[in-house]
């Protein structure tokens, strides 16, 4: 398989912890930790060479910005000095975010912000805990972009519990109005062990329906589309130019480099990843040279299934003569009639060898994916 083209690089520590996150991300300042969890992180770093030929870098978490802005430098500054990728995206939350964080950012080169914000309405931010506000986001962009960032993407959350349609279309409006580049529309997801699927299974929470569900991502992508976003992926939304390359190669099913506690890398045709606890991953890799906990290797069929798994999300689809080149196997031969039934039941298109879901086989991209396997 291909070189890595592209690194991602975990840093699990947040101001605290959202109730409805499942990231593997730590509430707590672990500033002291944090130093060690760095040696760790570029130890990982310098063992995959001393310069590498990276398209992207993606930093994230957690809450990169959670670091101090000195180590958050170190951090940078060691990536710079093995890669120049053409887009390094940092995430960031809008209360971690100081002046001397924007420095560090602009002086390694990062070109790109994800922030999360997941609702602009009080209520909303209060109800997913956050610790900012709709005002530090619209500050924070400010201040990101006059230092010079010009990409940033901007993530809400849709099916909160007690947000109707209306709600979420004021949260679309309120961050269009900050004229984003990028923008991620997730739908709550009721992760096992959070404090939101706990409160749900007690009774104390009700969750959204799911025609409530449906209806605000329909009414968020009308406006997205009007004003001049193209849907690339089920989540995401880019204006022309400011599709994620990082996000790209995830959903084209390429390899990629991980580092940092809980990281997955897709390296040599193996799946590989790492120790999820950040102080027994740093003391793993600086005894043992690595904290891998599991390395799988990929044959044919999972590469197949994968390909068309993430593939299927994109507005690109997936080439199936590039998929049978890669894997061997030939949707078109292996599964012709669960092909023709996709195209014929209007779920899907093919143009050019490629197959591309409608929005309505989006929908039932699960089920579509079933005979895949
Ligand atoms: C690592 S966080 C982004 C940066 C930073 N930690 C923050 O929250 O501001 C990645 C994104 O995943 C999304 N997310 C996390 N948990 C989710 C859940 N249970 N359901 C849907 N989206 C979720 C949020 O939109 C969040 O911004
Ligand atoms: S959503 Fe972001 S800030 Fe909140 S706990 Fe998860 S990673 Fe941390």
């Amino acid at each position: 398989m291909d070189t890595p083209r592209c690194l991602y690089v975990h840093v699990p520590y947040c101001e605290r912890k959202c109730p409805y996150c499942a990231f593997n991300s730590y509430a707590g300042s672990h500033r002291d930790e944090a130093e060690t969890y760095l040696d760790a992180l570029l130890a990982e770093l310098g063992a995959l060479g001393p310069a590498l030929q990276l398209e992207t870098i993606y930093v994230g978490g957690g809450t990169p910005t959670a670091l101090a802005p000195s180590a958050l430098a170190r951090l940078l500054d060691s990536l710079r000095r093995v890669a120049s990728p053409r887009e390094w995206t940092v995430e960031a939350n809008p209360g971690t975010v100081t002046p001397e964080h924007i420095r560090a950012l602009v002086a390694a080169g990062v070109n790109r912000i994800s922030m999360g914000v997941q609702s602009m309405a009080p209520d909303g931010l209060k109800r997913m805990g956050r610790i900012h506000t709709a005002d530090d986001v619209r500050d924070t962009v400010r201040a990101l972009r006059e230092s010079g960032i010009r990409n940033i993407n901007l993530d809400l959350i849709y099916g909160q519990p007690d947000q109707d349609v209306e709600a979420f279309v004021l949260d679309v409006e309120a961050v269009l109005d900050l004229q984003p580049d990028h923008l991620s529309l997730y739908a709550l997801q009721y992760e096992e062990g959070t404090a939101f699927t706990k409160a749900r299974d007690a009774g104390r929470l009700q969750e959204a329906s799911e025609d409530t569900v449906l209806a605000q991502f329909h009414a968020a992508q009308t406006r997205l589309v009007a004003a001049g976003f193209s849907q690339y992926e089920v989540s995401n939304f880019a204006r022309p130019g400011r599709r994620s390359l990082h996000n790209l190669n995830y959903w084209r099913n390429l390899p990629y480099y991980g580092i940092g506690a809980g990281a997955w890398g897709c390296v040599d045709g193996h799946r590989v990843l790492n120790e999820s606890e950040p102080r027994t991953y740093a003391r793993r890799v600086l005894e043992e040279g690595t904290a891998c906990v599991s390395k799988e290797e990929l044959g044919p069929q999972e590469t197949y299934l994968e390909t068309l798994a993430a593939g299927l999300r994109t507005a690109e689809g997936v080439d199936l003569k590039t998929l049978h080149e890669r894997t061997g196997l030939d949707a078109r031969v292996r599964h012709g009639d669960h092909l023709n039934m996709i195209v014929e039941r209007g779920l899907g298109a093919m143009s050019d060898g490629r197959l591309v879901l409608t929005t309505d086989g989006l929908w039932v991209l699960d089920e579509l994916l079933l005979p895949f396997a």
